[in-house]
């Protein structure tokens, strides 16, 4: 796709971002109040099951227009999704022709959402298919691999998204996806299992040019027993370190609700008290820390001092507040680190163990002036 020079505006992706899903006709209020509360990163989707995209655009007009955001203060995404009969119920949700091939309903997918996302409404005219040339998307992602296990159709989609960037489509990202369809896809060129695997399931390189890797994965971070999830998704955290990929996070509160629930006291718990903040703030700040952004979909975005930025602002700062705050946010994060990465659970009372060992161990090496 060729761009413009609205390729030259993005932004930086924010570590908190407002998720759109099931806010049926809430939705166009629940995002304003968002942004209004301080949300620069807004996740939705393209099929109007879970996600109403145009309520999502309306919104961000609004809040464009009175002034509460500039478009370029936005990180703003959405999905493509694959074409699946069982979800319909016999409503039109599909912002495609369900018959056309991968190309066509990729195009009317994107142009749609463009449509729908656009931050003003001065270029619209007659033509529904007609864009604003500049309007532009900052994450395009792959809802998921093909749902019938083909890499090779996923391989495809992906390529099909990359074609659209930089501009309208600043970055593609891709969802729902783990180790060994992301090994397979984005094999590294001197590791043979990778490659052997790719080959195995379809994806021979001398038919499948090399995919640019996606800018964000964006996966369920779950610990729950009956959950087939993989447990707080830890491999596929460590493939996006380890090559560069940022992690979007959904179903923190709604997966791990022992963390924050007040069940079992923890750095979560801890942080929370020592700052004067909710349980659930405190687990976002630490899981941003973790190196997530983290998505919240709470429809108390517009209770002040209930959820989102303010309150993340408050843990930010009282982190700076002083040589003991330092301390205890470190001792907070590394034990949630502890637990989501290796598996060990720290209690209250460890983590005052751990600032004990980290004050001795600081005034011996003169890291505190007393
Ligand atoms: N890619 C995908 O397949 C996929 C799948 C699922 C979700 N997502 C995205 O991720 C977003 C977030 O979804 P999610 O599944 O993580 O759940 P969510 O929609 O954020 O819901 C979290 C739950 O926690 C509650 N909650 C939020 N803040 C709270 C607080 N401070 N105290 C107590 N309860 C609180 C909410 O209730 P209240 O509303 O009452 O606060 C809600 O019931 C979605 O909107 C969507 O954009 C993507």
């Amino acid at each position: 796709m060729s761009s413009s020079k609205a390729e030259l505006s993005t932004c930086h992706m924010p570590d908190m971002i407002y998720g759109t899903a099931w806010k049926g006709n809430d939705t166009e209020r629940f995002t304003y109040c968002a942004m209004q509360a301080g949300y620069r990163a807004i996740d939705t989707g393209s099929v109007a099951d879970h996600y109403d995209e145009e309520a999502v655009g309306r919104a961000i007009r609004s809040a464009i227009a009175d002034k509460i955001v500039k478009r370029e203060e936005l990180y703003i995404q959405t999905k493509f999704s694959w074409y699946d009969p069982g979800k319909e119920g016999g409503r039109d949700i599909w912002a495609y022709d369900p018959q056309a091939p991968l190309t066509d309903q990729i195009q009317q997918s994107v142009t749609s959402s463009l449509r729908r996302l656009r931050p003003g409404n001065e270029k619209i005219r007659g033509d529904e298919s007609e864009v604003d040339s500049e309007a532009y998307i900052d994450c395009l992602i792959l809802h998921s691999p093909s749902p019938d296990g083909s890499l090779s159709k996923t391989h495809e989609a992906l390529q099909l998204l990359n074609s659209y960037t930089p501009h309208p489509i600043r970055t593609v990202g891709l969802s729902n996806v783990y180790l060994p369809d992301l090994s397979s896809l984005f094999p590294r060129p001197d590791n043979k299992a990778d490659l052997q695997l790719a080959i195995r399931r379809g994806l021979d390189p001398s038919d499948h040019p090399p995919l640019r890797l996606p800018s964000v994965i964006q996966n369920p971070f779950v610990d729950h027993p009956k959950s087939h999830l993989p447990t707080f998704d830890r491999e596929v955290r460590q493939f996006c370190r380890d090559r560069g990929i940022a992690y979007q996070a959904f179903h923190i509160l709604t997966g791990n609700r022992y963390l924050w629930n007040g069940t079992r006291p923890g750095p979560v718990t801890k942080l929370a008290k020592l700052v004067g903040v909710n349980n659930p703030e405190a687990l976002f700040r630490l899981c941003c820390d973790c190196g997530m952004s983290c998505l919240n979909g709470s429809r108390r975005v517009s209770e002040v001092g209930s959820c989102g930025p303010s309150e993340q602002k408050k843990i930010l700062m009282w982190r700076e507040s002083g040589e003991e705050a330092g301390r205890w946010w470190k001792v907070c994060l590394d034990g949630l680190r502890e637990w989501i990465d290796e598996g060990r659970w720290v209690t209250e009372e460890d983590l005052e163990n751990a600032l004990r060992k980290l004050t001795e161990k600081e005034r011996h090496t003169g890291g505190i002036d007393e």
